[in-house]
């Protein structure tokens, strides 16, 4: 727990200029997260879990399925082989915040050792992705599923 507390105030000090943040809602752009989104399909897709519709991105498996990711549990995709770093972060209780994924996406395996103080390696490899992406690449994501997100975050 105090792990998890002192990474989050080390993202609120660090020095981000976003537009103001609206209540609990996404803070980025969704457009320009669209556009960043370029960077991840080749390993990812928004697929409708119900009706299977792909709603963002082609085809991509080597990562799992991106729907709902805002607010979602981690580790939380069933067929998915998670690495078993992303594993105990999941048995930890790590949630997809916005900050927890702007965190996470550009580096994931430093992200994950940080959070679940345990040694290992995510199968994610390091992306180049700016913070600024990274948090325009939520607020796209937000749009598909992720219905946590819209107004009960109230507890
Ligand atoms: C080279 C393939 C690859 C690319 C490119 C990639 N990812 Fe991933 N991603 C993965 C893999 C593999 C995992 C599972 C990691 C693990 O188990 O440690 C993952 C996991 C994730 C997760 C956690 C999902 C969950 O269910 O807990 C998020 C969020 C994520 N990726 C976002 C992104 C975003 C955003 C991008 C584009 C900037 C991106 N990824 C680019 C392969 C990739």
């Amino acid at each position: 727990m105090i792990r998890k507390l002192t990474f989050a105030t080390a993202l609120l000090s660090a020095p981000m200029a976003f537009a103001e943040s609206h209540g609990n809602g996404p803070s980025g752009d969704p457009e320009a997260g669209e556009a960043a989104f370029r960077a991840c399909i080749a390993c990812h897709v928004v697929r409708d879990p119900d009706s299977g519709e792909v709603l963002a991105g082609r085809n991509g498996r080597t990562g799992p399925n991106l729907y709902g990711i805002a607010g979602r549990d981690s580790g939380s995709i069933e067929d998915f082989r998670y690495s078993s770093l992303a594993q105990t972060a999941a048995e930890q209780g790590l949630v997809w915040t916005e900050e927890n994924f702007a965190a996470y996406v550009p580096n994931a395996t430093d992200f994950l050792t940080e959070f679940t103080g345990e040694r290992g390696r995510s199968t994610m490899t390091p992306q180049r992705v700016s913070e600024e992406d990274a948090i325009n690449l939520y607020a796209f994501l937000a749009q598909f599923g992720g219905e946590e997100m819209d107004e009960d975050e109230s507890e």
